[in-house]
């Protein structure tokens, strides 16, 4: 099944992408992870994506709908994935759309994860992420068994650049003025599922359990 998650900064999902895809047995491609991996290689990508992400701004379309192009044919037809940051504009819903009709591929599952800004903003100044392999701690809610080492590969923890109070402030901007068309397009096509995402981590995860299991049970029973 091909996963949409959408979401503010900081609303958990990378979060729970990752435990989606280890439940579901499917790879999770964060974009957020994806084009910071490519700054910091210093790749054609990173450096044309660099000068947004920078200041919290998002990539261009023709960049996003190109990096998923990629990502739909390296995944291979007919394989299942969590798509974590990706659209969030309507031009990349749209274009989304396009790119898994030519490959005979549709959406199954788009996923909000619903929550206010004053607690997303919370959660963003106690996180601490894993450059190595994109792992998410946070020292309030979710502390690492080691202090300072990811759990996942041993990686050192760090605070991401754009986690300071003026880039959230625009992130969050353009996650109104951008992402809220996006999630409008999917609710009024009658495709989207919201979860109250202010929750514990694992009583988010439960609902998304839930969500999954309605919407994959008539294909198991078929
Ligand atoms: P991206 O990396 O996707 O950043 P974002 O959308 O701002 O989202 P975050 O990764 O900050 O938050 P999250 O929802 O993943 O939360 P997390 O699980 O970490 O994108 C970065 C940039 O890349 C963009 O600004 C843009 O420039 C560019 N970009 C990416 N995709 C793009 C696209 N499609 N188009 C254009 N540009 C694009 O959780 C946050 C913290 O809270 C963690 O510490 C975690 O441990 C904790 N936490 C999680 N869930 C809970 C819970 N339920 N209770 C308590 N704590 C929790
Ligand atoms: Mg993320």
């Amino acid at each position: 099944m091909i996963v949409v998650l959408l979401g503010a900064p900081g609303a958990g999902k990378g979060t729970q992408a990752k435990r989606m895809g280890s439940a579901m047995g499917v790879k999770h491609f964060s974009t957020g992870d994806l084009l910071r991996q490519a700054v910091e290689s210093g790749t054609e990508l990173g450096v044309r994506a660099a000068e947004y992400m920078e200041s919290g701004t998002l990539v261009p379309d023709d960049i996003m709908l190109a990096l998923a192009g990629e990502l739909l044919d390296r995944k291979g037809p007919g394989v299942g994935v969590i798509l974590d940051g990706f659209p969030r504009t309507l031009p990349q819903a749209k274009g989304l759309d396009q790119l898994l009709e030519d490959r005979g591929e549709t959406i199954g599952l788009v996923i909000l994860l619903d929550i206010e800004e004053d607690d997303a903003v919370e959660r963003l100044s106690s996180r601490v992420s894993c450059p190595e392999c994109g792992s998410v701690h946070n020292l309030a809610t979710d502390l690492p068994m080691t202090t300072g080492l990811c759990d996942a590969c041993g990686g050192t923890l760090v605070r991401r650049s754009d986690d300071i109070p003026e880039k959230i402030e625009h992130r969050f901007e353009q996650y109104q003025s951008e992402t809220h068309p996006t999630i409008e397009y999917y609710r009024s096509q009658g495709r989207l599922d919201t979860v109250d995402a202010g929750r514990p981590i694992h009583e988010v995860q439960k609902a998304i359990e839930e969500i999954l299991h309605r919407k994959s049970g008539p294909q198991v029973a078929g």
